[in-house]
């Protein structure tokens, strides 16, 4: 059994924060954060919009490009830390807004590996033999998670979602392996209470402690050593090796970790498809946009090979390795 993406789409919010709007608002500049981040602007709901309309959106370019209708789903997977509900999960308000009934629909909680963490289960669950159809999505709005005040977090996330559609096929093309590991002794380096939003264009009114707390240096350094380690073990589990990989499609966390990773494995930034520069660090949304934009720009090729990797909260992380 194959697990093969048969579609790919992608949604963000229209309004664009550039690195001078925020710095209109905290003690940052364009400079510091294109030099530390490379991210240049972000994409950011405001009030009154959620991250299910973002869901939504992406989930109905990757149908349409998979050439599925809803009702052929067989399982709906949501990757996210954002959702507007504890429950009904955002996949079973994504599945009310599809139209459809009777297929299992649940979230996973991976912070910025969802994506990763939910290819694990697809490919699981196809394997199996028992499902065929799965919608898998990446979706976070991190932007309504930030203390706005907080210079050290607000100008890293934006937001968005990238979702596809998996198929069962009984070739050798689609996942080849997947490796997802944890460390939740390393909670600390990276959380956020649940309860209160707020998104950037309200009065911030909140304690300065709430919001995503982060130990970014420590980070950065546990980042790039278990992305480069798992991307690896990845490539063995498929015999391969870096030198084998056409594109390495990473999460859009810092342009920086992104190149050490890339120095790490030997791939090169020629190999990397990044985008973080126009969308910041969407979390589980940020591989499935990339994925989508890299494929809709004609960089990936039938049979070449693709690394998806990715690393956040829990700590969390992941790597799929795929024959396009
Ligand atoms: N503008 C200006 N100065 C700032 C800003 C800002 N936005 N933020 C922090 N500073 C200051 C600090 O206060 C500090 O000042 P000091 O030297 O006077 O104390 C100085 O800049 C250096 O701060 P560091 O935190 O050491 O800067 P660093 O080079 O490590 O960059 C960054 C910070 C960008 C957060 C980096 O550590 C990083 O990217 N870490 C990984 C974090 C990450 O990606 N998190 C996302 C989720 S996890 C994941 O997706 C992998």
């Amino acid at each position: 059994m194959g697990a093969r993406i048969i579609g790919t789409g992608s949604a963000v919010p229209t309004t664009c924060l550039t690195n001078d709007d925020i710095a209109k608002r905290v003690d940052t500049s364009d400079k510091w954060i294109v030099t530390r981040t490379g991210i240049e602007e972000r994409r950011v709901i405001t009030q009154g919009e959620s991250v299910l309309d973002l869901i939504h959106e992406a989930s109905l370019k990757a149908l349409e490009s998979s050439g599925l209708s809803p009702d052929k789903l067989d399982a709906i997977l949501v990757a996210t830390v954002s959702g507007e509900y504890a429950f009904p999960s955002t996949a079973c308000l994504l599945q009310a807004r599809l139209g459809i009934d009777n297929v299992p629909a649940f979230d996973i909680a991976a912070a910025c590996a969802g994506f990763v963490y939910g290819l694990s289960v697809a490919h699981s669950y196809i394997k199996s033999g028992d499902y065929n159809n799965i919608l898998l999505v990446g979706a976070d709005v991190l932007s309504s998670m930030v203390n706005w005040e907080d210079r050290g977090t607000c100008v890293l996330f934006g937001d968005g979602a990238g979702a596809v559609v998996l198929e069962n096929q009984p070739n050798d093309q689609g996942l080849l392996s997947t490796v997802v590991e944890s460390s939740g002794k390393a909670w600390d380096l990276l959380h956020v209470r649940s309860g209160l939003r707020q998104t950037f264009d309200m009065k911030n009114t909140q304690d300065p402690a709430w919001g995503i707390q982060m130990k970014g240096p420590e980070l950065f350094k546990v980042a790039v050593r278990a992305l480069s380690d798992v991307t690896k073990k990845a490539l063995e589990k498929s015999d391969l090796t870096p030198a084998d990989v056409s594109l390495m499609v990473p999460h859009q966390a810092n342009l920086r970790i992104i190149k050490a990773v890339a120095e790490r494995l030997g791939t090169g930034m020629e190999r990397v498809y990044c985008n973080v520069q126009r969308f910041g660090n969407t979390s589980a949304a940020s591989i499935p946009i990339a994925l989508d934009e890299a494929l809709r720009a004609g960089k990936i090729s039938e049979r070449e090979i693709i690394v998806l990797n990715g690393c956040g909260g829990g700590l969390t992380w992941g790597a799929s390795v795929v024959r396009w």
